[in-house]
């Protein structure tokens, strides 16, 4: 397999912040990476390092088989940027901006236009950047790191502020890029983003990597309960923890939850007495990995 991207022993730190500590990993040609890690874990200052953007203290990183510091401009049309806040030239309209970046590679004005319509922003084209939306904002930033047609695509947070609509045209568009055989790297906070998109994810804290796989490898590696629920009051709680295979039942008023390593056995059985109204089976999620990886509680 052809490495996009090759890492290995990064370290980078900021005073007394240890920013990233020990990173390697690899992404291949074609692949669709993600990144997640809870705030401050590390994630941009990894991709910025990759991108070229910031000097690594320690460690190796190669991208399309060269090295992005100090800058090298032979990378920059080969690879798009999208940074976690946005900036753009000043004072310029949506179609102007497009044009612009478009013209630092060369792209034509019909195809930095057509642009617009990828992210659905034709209605804002003559609307000056500062006037747009924070959900807006991004799109058009994701839309300029896309219009030189790179092979290797950054985005860091690319979903944060959009409205669940534009998240999902934003897949689509991410699934597209990929399938011509763009290599994609993501930062996220949206688990369900990265099972759904990404062939592979590192989960980062505190400057390292804690885990790296397929998002359903690391799901199937975790050893957590599958949630059976139904409507409330279908069943009584102590006759729910009676049936077989069940851990632990209880009812919230709404919905009575089983837990259970065994849910087929507890489905079976809840058939038979015919208790199924309503019945929701909820298995471990990329979401159950992350908790468990990185804690439930808050971090500074
Ligand atoms: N320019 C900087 N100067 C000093 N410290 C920084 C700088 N940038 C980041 N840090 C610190 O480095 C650590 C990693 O930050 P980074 O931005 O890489 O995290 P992140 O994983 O992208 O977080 P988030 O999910 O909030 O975007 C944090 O503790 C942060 O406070
Ligand atoms: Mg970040």
């Amino acid at each position: 397999m052809v490495q996009t991207i090759e890492v290995s022993g990064l370290r980078k730190r900021y005073g007394d912040v240890q920013a990233v500590d020990g990173v390697t990993f690899g992404v291949e040609e074609g692949e669709f990476f993600g990144i997640l890690g809870p705030n401050g874990a590390g994630k941009t200052t990894t991709l910025e390092i990759i991108e070229g953007l910031r000097k690594a203290d320690e460690g190796e990183v190669s991208v399309l088989g060269l090295s992005p510091w100090p800058r090298n401009p032979g990378l920059l049309p080969r690879i798009g940027v999208q940074l976690q806040a946005s900036s753009f030239f000043e004072r310029l309209t949506t179609r102007e901006q497009l044009r612009t970046f478009g013209s630092l590679y060369g792209v034509p004005v019909k195809k930095a236009d057509a642009m617009m319509e990828l992210v659905g922003l034709e209605g804002k084209a003559d609307v000056r950047v500062e006037k747009l939306s924070g959900g807006q904002a991004q799109r058009l930033s994701i839309a300029c790191a896309l219009v030189h047609d790179p092979e290797l695509l950054f985005l860091d947070e690319p979903t944060a502020a959009l409205d669940p609509q534009g998240r999902r045209n934003l897949w689509d568009v991410l699934r597209q890029i990929n399938t011509q055989g763009r290599t994609v790297v993501l930062t996220t906070h949206h688990m369900d983003e990265a099972e759904i998109l990404c062939d592979r994810v590192a989960i980062m804290d505190a400057g390292k990597i804690l885990r790296l796989g397929p998002p359903a490898v690391l799901v199937r590696g975790l050893d957590v309960p599958a949630r059976i629920s139904v409507a409330s009051g279908v069943l009584a709680v102590a006759d729910a923890r009676l049936l077989p295979g069940a851990d632990e039942a209880a009812d919230d008023g709404i919905s009575l939850t089983i837990t259970t390593r065994d849910p087929s056995a507890v489905v079976a059985a809840m058939a038979a007495k015919d208790a199924l109204t309503g019945v929701q089976i909820h298995g471990a999620t990329l979401e159950d990995v992350f908790l468990e990886l990185t804690g439930r509680e808050y971090r500074a």
